[in-house]
């Protein structure tokens, strides 16, 4: 079973409300994904390794630390896309490897669309992003092409998903840790997640039909 950490802070429960509240604007949905996702990757990177080094200050030599490892973003377009920002803020150093997938309308398998990574040997750390967790088959098929590139530490950063979704991933892979900040029970005929927050790429890139 994938090890599942479902963040309980106030701020988290603050802005979670504003993100699901359907009066939220785009600009304000966009901002709220942003802090959200920023509290997330400072959760998913807490164990990250580091290694000793020494910097000079302007008094003294200080003994130090920095990452010692390669680390990946990897965004789900489009939704995965505003959740990049804040992880490059807090790791400016990431390489950045998106992959394009939508839900097919009818069936809500995902179909992708762009997929540039490289043959050369994968990063140490690959941090799949994306708001939403619903049926899973988006977040399944991202960690599936991270495994086969050769990712050996996978973890998934979602604002919101679903109980059905989840169970799937981490039954699937139970080497994968997931950072969530709700999971929310179930989906709809649609497979929506309820309640959930409608459709994060849509209200974050202001595209609602
Ligand atoms: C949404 C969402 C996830 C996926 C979740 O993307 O952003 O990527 O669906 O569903 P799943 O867990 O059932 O796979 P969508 O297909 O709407 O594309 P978009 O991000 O371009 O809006």
């Amino acid at each position: 079973m994938g090890r599942l950490s479902q963040l309980s802070h106030p701020l988290v429960a603050h802005h979670l409300a504003t993100m699901r509240d359907e009066k939220t604007s785009p600009a304000e949905f966009r901002a709220t994904v942003n802090r959200l996702a920023m509290l997330l990757g400072v959760y998913a990177t807490a164990d990250l390794p580091t290694e000793p080094i020494t910097v000079k200050t302007p008094l003294a030599d200080c003994p130090s630390q920095k990452l010692s490892v390669r680390v990946g973003l990897v965004p789900i377009l489009r939704a995965g896309l505003g959740l990049v920002e804040p992880l490059h803020q807090l790791i400016p150093d990431a390489e950045v490897w998106h992959l394009g997938m939508y839900r097919n309308e009818e069936t809500a398998e995902p179909v992708s669309y762009y997929d540039k990574l490289p043959k050369r040997g994968a990063v140490d750390v690959g941090l799949v992003l994306d708001p939403m967790l619903a049926t899973g088959g988006s977040i399944r098929s991202a960690v599936e092409r991270l495994i086969r590139w050769g990712v050996p530490d996978i973890r998934v950063l979602s604002v919101i998903a679903a109980q059905p979704g989840l169970d799937r991933v981490q039954a699937e892979f139970p080497n994968v840790s997931i950072f969530v900040c709700a999971v929310d029970p179930s989906l709809n005929e649609r497979q929506f997640i309820v309640p959930g927050l409608g459709d994060a790429g849509d209200r974050i890139f202001n595209t609602l039909e």
